[in-house]
């Protein structure tokens, strides 16, 4: 493991004693250097495995992205937009203010109030950061919906959130057709007996059908006067709820609070970025998911940064629309996914090589374990040799980075594909079944062993399994669902998800969820949905379905149902790569399907112990199977 050290010269020490020495009083620090109407009676009331930080304090995370840099950055940039078409757009602090004082103002008129929730299903556009924005500032919780969900994952997000009003744009662009954001909507809330309002954003001016609780957005904002006090909000308000997959059949909801995220994500943003004023920072991360909350929208905002938002595919018209982009804004530091950058690296040196990318002085990476080719070629034809690399290792649920290497605290010297260390104030540990600390270079359970403020308050509507997930496990330790090992150094190292969540090219897909949409095709009787590793995607997803007896259908057509009807219940990230057909399932002896077997058969990798198999034959049968299938059926994933 060759190391590298490079750092931008910060060396503080103090942060790192104060932080191991008292974790409370030490965010308790942090916490200062946001703004708050008035200060907190307790720091933390930790009543494990509930955190609330900065109890009593009052705070808005509009006020702190946006009020606090009126006086000397209005006229600053905060996005510099970039439209897939070639479009393009600079919104200032005092545009972004404007903007999101009306919508507020709007978004009361129609009746939402404090504590009520706006589902915003929006592409890339500046309209998607400022309706979250003018959501924190009355506050109501936003829940965002990427935008390549189905209308039937919307719908079962919107009736769990019992969301009063939809933000949505006519259309989308992606690789330059049209994606109808609209009828997904239409079609989503059709039965929703909570949704009074539809708020629709023209984007591609695509003709739509406006019915009696649609309305667009220019008249509403047009008519709506620019000044909207914000709301004094508890710091544990709920500031966002995130559906994100995990091992159960539907997507959990999970809930942020404000004053400890916004703290925890302020603190990161500067140790992590070492964030300047002069500075333009470019995260290719779609709002849709964690990373675009917290590194696109509030984190960048609450520093005063200019940012450049990009609304389309990363290689759309081609290869070097990345590299443009950096060149033509002068991008200082890029953030961006392993999956991203083995894309990138397939075009090639020359394409990025073709381009002055002198500006850059800081890189990261998120999202999925970071190959060490893929990262070597990340620091040397991107970074020049000269860019600290941060492969910053966190979840939706942690709300921000819980492992990275810090330039802007600390020098240390990086090893290609590890994330370093956890971030001041945090224990985390690797340990075996038992709980156990594993001893150096044993791959084992990352666990986290006290609370942080960026932790998530709870699981929407649901405290039993907001426990059962992630504190039940180990006791009083958090548990994040990942494999790691620490190396002799302390260094960790990130390996993959440990349970049945499934990372394809970055987005988190619970098996669960998949096999739950396969069974209800009246032809499949039971399903086994596993992911195995892919050279670009770093998971694809492989299907395993066990047909009902009378089933007359050909497996062509089967094929083709089921790849739709995945694509209609959940959308196109869950496509699968291949279906295979087989007559029986391996299971434990209690029943559990081994998907771990299914992932090593389906990636020709050698099968170990099968002794707890109910019926060992099922293995070989499956084996035999899978090659006559493999033969015949190669569906390509089209995402
Ligand atoms: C994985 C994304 C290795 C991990 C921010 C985690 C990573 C899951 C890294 C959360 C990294 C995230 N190295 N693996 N740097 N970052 N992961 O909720 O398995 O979409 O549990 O949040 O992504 O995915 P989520």
């Amino acid at each position: 493991m060759s190391e590298i050290t490079i750092g931008l010269g910060n060396n503080d020490v103090k942060t790192r004693l104060d932080a191991d020495s008292n974790f409370i009083g030490f965010w308790e620090k942090q916490a200062k250097n946001l703004s708050w109407f008035s200060s907190w009676e307790k720091t933390l009331d930790w009543n494990p495995p509930f955190a609330k930080w900065f109890v009593g304090g009052k705070i808005n995370a509009s006020y702190n992205a946006l009020d606090i840099h009126q006086k000397d950055k209005s006229d600053k940039p905060a996005i510099l937009w970039e439209g897939e078409n070639g479009e393009s757009k600079i919104l200032t602090y005092k545009d972004m203010w404007v903007q999101v004082q009306k919508l507020a103002n709007v978004l009361k008129s129609l009746g939402v109030q404090k504590g009520d929730r706006v589902t915003i299903y929006l592409p890339m556009i500046p309209e998607l950061p400022i309706s979250m924005l003018a959501c924190a500032r009355i506050g109501a919780t936003h829940t965002v919906i990427f935008s390549g969900f189905s209308a039937s994952a919307i719908k079962d997000r919107i009736d769990d959130s019992k969301s009063k009003v939809v933000i949505t744009a006519d259309g989308g662009y992606r690789r330059g057709s049209v994606i109808s954001l609209k009828e997904i909507i239409d079609e989503a809330i059709k039965d929703s007996k909570s949704v009074k309002n539809v708020i629709v954003v023209e984007r591609t001016k695509t003709k739509i059908k406006m019915s009696s609780k649609d309305l667009f957005w220019n008249a509403l904002l047009d008519n709506a006067s620019d000044i909207c006090p914000p709301e004094k909000l508890d710091s544990t308000h709920p500031l966002f709820i995130l559906y994100t997959s995990g091992t159960t059949g539907k997507p959990k909801g999970v809930l942020h609070g404000t004053g400890g995220y916004l703290t925890h994500l302020h603190s990161t943003f500067k140790w992590a970025f070492d964030i300047k004023d002069s500075d333009v920072y470019f995260c290719t991360a779609d709002i849709g998911w964690v990373t675009g909350h917290s590194y696109v929208v509030y984190a960048p905002l609450l520093h005063g940064a200019t940012q450049v938002m990009y609304e389309g595919a990363p290689d759309f018209p081609d290869a070097s629309r990345m590299w443009n982009i950096l060149h033509k804004y002068k991008v200082t530091i890029f953030y961006t996914t392993p999956t991203a950058l083995r894309m990138f690296m397939r075009f090639g040196d020359d394409i990025p090589n073709s381009f002055d990318l002198s500006s850059l002085r800081l890189l990261g990476s998120v999202g999925e374990p970071i190959n060490p080719e893929v990262w070597k070629w990340y620091f040397k034809i991107i970074g020049k040799e000269k860019c600290p690399i941060i492969d910053t290792w966190w979840q939706t649920e942690t709300g921000g980075m819980l492992i990275s290497a810090l330039p802007g605290l600390e020098t240390i010297p990086l090893k290609p594909g590890s994330g370093t260390r956890p971030i001041p104030g945090l224990q985390i540990s690797v340990v075996d079944d038992d709980g156990k600390d594993v001893s150096a270079n044993t791959k084992g359970y990352l666990v986290i062993k006290n609370p942080w403020p960026g932790m998530l308050l709870t699981l929407w509507g649901d405290d039993k399994k907001y426990r059962d997930v992630y504190w039940s496990k180990y006791k009083d330790c958090y548990y994040p669902g990942d494999y790691a090992l620490k190396d002799s150094d302390g260094y960790l190292w990130l390996l993959g998800r440990a349970d049945d969540v499934l990372k394809v090219a970055g987005h988190r897909i619970g098996t669960a969820e998949l096999e739950s949409c396969i069974v209800s095709h009246p032809d499949v009787a039971e399903s086994a949905v596993c992911g195995i590793p892919d050279q670009l995607k770093g998971e694809v997803i492989i299907v395993f379905a066990v047909l009902k007896q009378n089933t007359t259908l050909d497996v062509k057509t089967l094929e083709k149902e089921l790849i739709t009807k995945i694509r209609n219940d959940i959308g196109a990230i869950a496509t699968p790569k291949e279906i295979y057909f087989v007559t029986k399932l391996p299971k434990t002896r209690s029943g559990k399907i081994m998907r771990r077997l299914l992932k090593a058969i389906s990636s020709n990798e050698t099968i170990g112990d099968v002794s707890t198999l109910e019926d060992g034959a099922a293995v070989s049968e499956i084996q035999s199977t899978l090659e006559e299938l493999k033969k015949s059926i190669k569906l390509r994933s089209e995402f």
